[in-house]
């Protein structure tokens, strides 16, 4: 099994035990494969082909058996009421164009009794590792180039994401934070390693000068400040997972 992307451990924990699981905006599957190599027989639903190709190429690697849909999740989802014994949903529901619709969905597909959990990014202050990047940006090419990602953050304070789950009908609401950090030897190197990862910086590393590259660079370092250790960046990553009952 690859490394898990940060929360996803928690997420298949938060599961365990149901047959049939949806993975709703499953993207190239990571967490859908582990919950699949955890036992259930798991469906991800996306709208976005590519990542879902990419999701389906990932599971054919790893010997696992997915069912992949394209479904939008701001629509009915193609699936019959109580088609699931549990529901995950990883940094995709703040995206929705009503989350609390969108979770309604969900719970309308989950049996009854059946667990949802949820994680979503908190507020960008609590997720220096891509808040200082944004910032940057701003700074070097203009805010309305910062402007992506724009529901990062959106439910990611627990209260405030506990409340949409009640408001779609769940109970036995739970939303904690989840803490970690990502290392970087330092701020030149992490914007490698972000613009090789992440679409958003991607496109925008692809059109830097080696002037605009140098600046961006600066500007991350003096944001990283805060985060140094002796010989590397220590950057804080921060989710609120909801864990919830139809
Ligand atoms: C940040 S990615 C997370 C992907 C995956 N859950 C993970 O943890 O790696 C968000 C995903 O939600 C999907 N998404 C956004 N809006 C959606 C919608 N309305 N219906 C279905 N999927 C959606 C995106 O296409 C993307 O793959």
């Amino acid at each position: 099994m690859s490394e898990l992307p940060f929360g996803a451990s928690e997420i298949v924990a938060g599961v365990a035990g149901a047959k049939r699981l949806l993975d709703a905006g499953c993207g190239s599957g990571r967490l859908t494969i582990a919950l699949a190599e955890a036992g259930a027989a798991v469906t991800g639903v996306d709208t976005n082909t590519g990542q879902l190709q990419a999701a389906a190429r990932r599971a054919s690697e790893a010997g696992v058996s997915l069912t992949l849909r394209e479904a939008d999740f701001d629509d009915a989802l193609p699936f019959a009421e109580s088609s699931f014994d549990a529901v995950v949903s990883r940094l995709s529901v703040m995206a929705a164009a009503d989350p609390v619709a969108t979770l309604r969905e969900l719970g309308r597909v989950l049996e009854p009794g059946g667990r949802i959990v949820t994680a979503l990014w908190a507020a960008p202050a609590e997720n220096p590792w891509f808040a200082a990047p944004r910032e940057a940006i701003g700074v070097v090419r203009g805010a309305e180039r910062a402007r992506f990602a724009r529901a990062f953050g959106k439910l990611g304070d627990p209260a405030e994401a506990a409340t949409a789950h009640r408001e779609a009908g769940f109970v036995e609401v739970e939303a904690v934070l989840l803490r970690g950090t990502r290392f970087a030897p330092d701020a030149a190197a992490y914007w490698t390693e972000l613009s090789a990862e992440n679409g958003h910086f991607r496109r925008i590393e692809a059109t830097l000068s080696d002037d605009e590259r140098a600046a961006l660079v600066a500007e991350l370092d003096e944001r990283f400040v805060p985060f140094h250790e002796t010989d590397r960046l220590s950057l804080p990553r921060t989710m609120v997972l909801v864990s919830a009952r139809r």
